[in-house]
């Protein structure tokens, strides 16, 4: 039987790359299943999610590794910011403008029928496509994305409309999360928070258009330190491919990197209590790729050689055991 393990495939795929978010993975596995059997796509798209939850625990990254697990490639995504639409004259440049008004000829449309195609691949042809803080979006956004999701049409500024039933729609919204911020560790009255803020902005009609509300939770500090683990994991294999160097962590770098992203700046608050895991990345390309990167233009280090990292006294520390 395919489907099965075409499935557990998928789910293990994401559960590699998303980390503490095991409802809203499912659910996102299970969008796919029904689609695959040719369940769903039929006279609307395979599923519609609404995303809700803190900034920085994950929702971008389930859609975007899903293009990249679907496609091989997570710039295969669809990606609207819907911010950009916060004007009604400013929709043109999503599904293109009305014949006889300036520009109808000369501006492409983000959203178009080509545009959904390409968003297709050799290996798979469910369309990705993300709104970003729909909430932002203008109320003309809002009737677009009411048609997109009742019958699965786009209606675009030319009177066609492009077909997006063979896709998957995920829509993400900050809205409840300011009462989220601020917590690490899971914390049930906060996702409240966040749903019961969903039900006052979002109407029932729209709602009840919507597959599934997925609600990500505040990230625990044991889910904080296994993404610090695996991005430490990622630079490692990168550097080892492109530069041929091997990196090895001692225990002290992942204390020293959180211990770095909980401190909250005097200037700029880029705590991970704020921010969820988004700081992390960015402190180990202070910490870590920074340094690195001078090595390895300064030519101290190069192909072939092992360099243990360690930590102390919120930087690290570089040890070359092995070079060739
Ligand atoms: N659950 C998670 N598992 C693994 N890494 C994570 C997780 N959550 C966040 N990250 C890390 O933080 C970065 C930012 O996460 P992401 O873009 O998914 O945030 P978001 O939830 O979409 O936030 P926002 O509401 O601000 O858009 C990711 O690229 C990844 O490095
Ligand atoms: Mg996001």
């Amino acid at each position: 039987m395919p489907l099965p393990s075409e499935s557990s495939r998928l789910r293990s795929a994401l559960d590699d790359r998303v980390l503490g978010q095991p409802d809203a993975v499912q659910a996102v596995v299970d969008g796919y299943v029904r689609w695959k059997a040719g369940l769903a796509g039929i006279d609307k798209p395979v599923a519609a999610f609404l995303m809700l939850g803190p900034t920085g625990v994950g929702k971008t990254l389930t859609v975007e590794s899903l293009a990249e697990i679907l496609h091989g490639d997570a710039r295969m995504l669809i990606k609207i910011h819907c911010a950009e639409y916060r004007h009604s004259h400013e929709i043109a440049r999503l599904v293109g403008a009305p014949p006889g008004y300036i520009g109808h000829k000369e501006t492409q449309p983000r959203l178009s029928q080509r545009r959904l195609q390409e968003a297709q691949s050799k290996s798979c042809p469910l369309v990705i496509i993300l709104f970003d803080e729909i909430e932002k979006a203008h109320p003309d956004l809002w009737d677009l994305l009411l048609g997109v999701l009742d019958k699965g049409d786009l209606h675009l500024g030319d009177g066609s409309s492009a077909d997006l039933r063979q896709s998957m729609v995920f829509l993400t919204s900050n809205v409840g999360a300011r009462e989220a911020a601020g917590a690490i560790g899971y914390c049930p009255e906060r996702s409240q928070n966040a749903e019961s803020a969903a039900r006052r902005l979002f109407s029932p009609e729209f709602r009840n258009r919507l597959t599934a509300q997925l609600t990500y939770q505040p990230l625990s500090e044991s889910q904080v330190r296994s993404i610090t683990d695996l991005e430490l994991r990622r630079c490692s294999a990168r550097v080892r491919q492109t530069r041929g160097v091997g990196l090895a962590f001692r225990e002290s770098v992942v204390n020293c990197v959180l211990e770095d992203c909980q401190t909250p700046s005097s200037s700029t608050d880029q705590s991970v209590a704020t921010y969820g895991a988004r700081p992390i990345r960015r402190t180990i390309e202070r910490l870590l790729e920074l340094p690195l990167a001078h090595m390895i233009l300064d030519g101290r280090i190069g192909p072939g050689d092992e360099i243990e990292v360690g930590g102390k006294n919120r930087a690290l520390t570089f040890h070359r055991r092995r070079g060739v």
